[in-house]
């Protein structure tokens, strides 16, 4: 479903992605773990455009996206929920989710994915009508992933959704994550929490300094005991 090669990003003279290749397969989660500066959501912002990649290719469905505008990817059905969720702090829970929802016309529909939304987080459905902005770091995560679903997308981009939250919520955003996986979506999760990100996954990148540097299933990376010293700190 999604095709990487060789995409590189550079900020100035910096390059934070050096020709890295990856991909995905229809129904797939894969993650891409690495710690803090390895480039990962700069992968991610260059597959969603919001910045331009330095070089590369991005094919999703077999056709090259790296020119699209990044609400062309929506229509396409790519949804990013960024680093530090970005909700819209004065605006309701419900209003959140609508955005998630502005490129549809299909009223029934989106009331029907609301209505999902709010099944796979209760939490949001009881503060319906709460500013995005009085929520917990957690319910703001439940959020943006209910805002980026609202798109319909085929495929999910997830930039560290564990970032910040105690750990019984945390849990509780990949169950979430494991159930929307599990209900036929693609995902691409980003995480710094490599043994979450690893339990949950079906495959897995590795990123350090901007190259990806090992890859394999993700329960065999589990076992690994390069991963296992630098990423699971055993
Ligand atoms: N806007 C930016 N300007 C300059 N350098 C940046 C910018 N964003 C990220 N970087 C640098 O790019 C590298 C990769 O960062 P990032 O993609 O955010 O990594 P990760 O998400 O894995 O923590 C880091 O060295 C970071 O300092
Ligand atoms: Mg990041």
């Amino acid at each position: 479903m999604l095709e990487v090669t060789g995409l590189r990003v550079a900020y100035g003279g910096i390059q934070a992605v050096r020709g890295i290749s990856f991909h995905v397969n229809d129904g797939e989660m894969v993650a891409l773990i690495g710690a803090n500066g390895a480039g990962k959501t700069s992968t991610l912002k260059a597959l969603s455009r919001l910045l331009n990649a330095a070089g590369g290719s991005v094919r999703y469905g077999g056709r090259e996206i790296s020119a699209l505008a990044p609400h062309q990817l929506i229509s396409q059905g790519i949804a990013l929920v960024p680093e530090g969720r970005g909700v819209f702090p004065r605006m309701s829970i419900v209003e959140n989710l609508l955005m998630g929802a502005y490129i549809r016309d299909d009223k029934a529909a989106i009331a029907a994915d609301q209505h999902h939304v709010f099944s796979l987080f209760p939490r949001l459905a009881e503060r319906a009508q709460q500013l995005a902005g009085t929520l917990s770091g957690g319910e703001q995560q439940m959020l943006a992933i209910g805002r980026a679903l609202m798109s319909r997308p085929k495929l999910l981009l997830l930039d560290e959704p564990s970032m910040g939250l105690a750990p019984l919520m945390v849990q509780k955003i990949f169950e979430v994550i494991r159930t929307v996986a599990d209900e036929g979506m693609t995902v691409l999760l980003v995480e710094q929490n490599a043994k979450l990100a690893l339990e949950v996954s079906r495959r897995a990148y590795v990123m350090e300094s901007g190259e990806i540097t090992l890859t394999d299933d993700s329960a065999k990376l589990l076992e690994n005991p390069r991963v296992r010293e630098a990423y699971l700190g055993e």
